[in-house]
């Protein structure tokens, strides 16, 4: 899988062993997805381009690097994908922020599209797609797939804990889309629940079981 990429780095390993505590409630929860993106988001946007900028130092004038081309998108999967947006766009303040909504079928764990609202000019932009989990994968693919549609050809897919069948099959479904893994848990369950994992991310985000 040349396209995935494992973010081990021991601060974000120790922050997600924090999340999967069922002891950890809903602030401190949200407040680790936030840092754990911004970590996540630091070493995935190492290959941003640079282009050098006139500027005045109070000593003289130098030409120094600043981010160029268009400004990036931050495309969450609602609901869980939202408590990821703040760490990144702390990295990067002037991202679009566009919203994908898809939620699983309890039995089928087949995704289902309710919401959709991009950033104009989509398809010339960076697109960077959030989501703490990736399970069965079928939500991340669904996502890209529709991304594509809109003509984006520059995907970055986050997530924080992954599946190896979900991972597998979202770097088989899109190989020319780069990944971001936090951690490769064991296995999904009978329910596609990631096994040891945290449970239900928009649960635990949001407060709602
Ligand atoms: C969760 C999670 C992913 C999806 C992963 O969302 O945030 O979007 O499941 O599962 P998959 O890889 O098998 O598709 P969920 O559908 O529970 O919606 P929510 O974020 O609104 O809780
Ligand atoms: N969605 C979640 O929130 N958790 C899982 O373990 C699988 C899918």
């Amino acid at each position: 899988m040349e396209n995935v990429t494992i973010l081990d780095h021991p601060l974000i390993k120790h922050k997600i062993s924090m999340l999967r505590d069922k002891n950890t409630g809903t602030m401190f929860f949200r407040i680790l997805v936030e840092e754990i993106s911004m970590l996540m988001g630091y070493e995935a946007l190492r290959d941003l381009p640079t282009e050098l900028v006139e500027i005045e130092t109070p000593i003289t004038s130098a030409k120094v690097p600043m981010i160029s081309g268009k400004k990036p998108a931050v495309v969450p999967i609602l609901r869980a994908g939202l408590g990821m947006v703040s760490g990144i766009t702390a990295l990067i303040p002037t991202a679009k922020i566009g919203h994908i909504g898809l939620y699983r079928d309890e039995v089928t764990h087949e995704p289902h599209e309710y919401f959709c609202k991009l950033p104009d000019k989509i398809n010339k932009r960076l697109v960077i797609v959030p989501d703490p989990m990736l399970a069965t994968g079928g939500s991340a693919i669904q996502a890209v797939t529709f991304l594509k549609e809109r003509g984006c050809k520059h995907i970055k897919f986050m997530c924080i804990l992954a599946a190896p069948e979900g991972l597998k099959a979202l770097s088989e479904a899109h190989p020319d889309i780069e990944i971001y893994v936090g951690c490769v848990d064991e296995r999904l369950n009978d329910d596609a629940y990631i096994v040891p994992g945290l449970g239900d991310a928009g649960d635990r985000i949001f407060g709602t079981k």
